[in-house]
């Protein structure tokens, strides 16, 4: 979507956070990083739709071996409050045993969604698992959770862009933006 100093969905205003450039040049090193880590062990990305479908597309891009990807649809979010229980509502349709797997995830604000998610991956017995969140907001931690690989931590305030959301709307803007 066209960029502009400012930008209105629903009732909030946002203004820029991060640019469409610096965020190719963080997620290219965090590529790189982890085929450090992982190349030769043909992991299994896991991006947690809907937010992380960008971050994880351009992840997988950079990641310079093997790989493959699954998507996991969890439920916790609604408007601009973490709230609620995390459900599992679409899975994964391979055998996690033995895998290398990277959770790929758009925002860490509370810590509930992988907090729980990674404990439904611990009892499946993977290799390994390397968590990689596009956002972190470290004031909003209430819950304990490994994060491995960090885009950018931010402030405790909503943000839209790159896949995330507010209320539907602002995932397709090429940068963040803020509240
Ligand atoms: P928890 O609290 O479980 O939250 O760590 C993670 C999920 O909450 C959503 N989330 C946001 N979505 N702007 C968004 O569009 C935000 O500022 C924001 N903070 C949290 C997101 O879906 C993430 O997976
Ligand atoms: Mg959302």
């Amino acid at each position: 979507m066209h960029q502009t100093d400012k930008i209105q969905i629903h009732d909030l205003s946002f203004v820029p956070l991060l640019s469409e450039d610096e965020i190719r040049e963080r997620v290219a090193a965090i590529g790189q990083e982890l085929t450090n880590h992982l190349a030769g062990k043909n992991p299994l990305f896991i991006s947690i739709l809907s937010g992380a479908f960008v971050f994880a597309s351009d992840l997988i891009r950079t990641f310079d071996s093997h790989c493959e990807i699954g998507f996991v649809k969890l439920k916790s979010y609604q408007g601009t409050r973490s709230s609620g229980d995390v459900q599992t509502v679409m899975g994964l349709d391979k055998s996690l045993k033995d895998r290398h797997l990277v959770v790929v995830e758009d925002i860490v604000d509370t810590g509930r969604t992988l907090h729980f998610f990674l404990e439904h991956l611990r009892a499946q017995e993977p290799a390994s698992i390397t968590t990689v969140t596009f956002l972190r907001k470290p004031e909003a931690a209430q819950f304990p959770v490994q994060v491995d690989f960090v885009g950018y931590d931010i402030n405790d305030r909503f943000v839209v862009g790159y896949g995330l959301d507010y209320d539907g709307l602002g995932r397709n803007l090429a940068g963040v933006w803020t509240v």
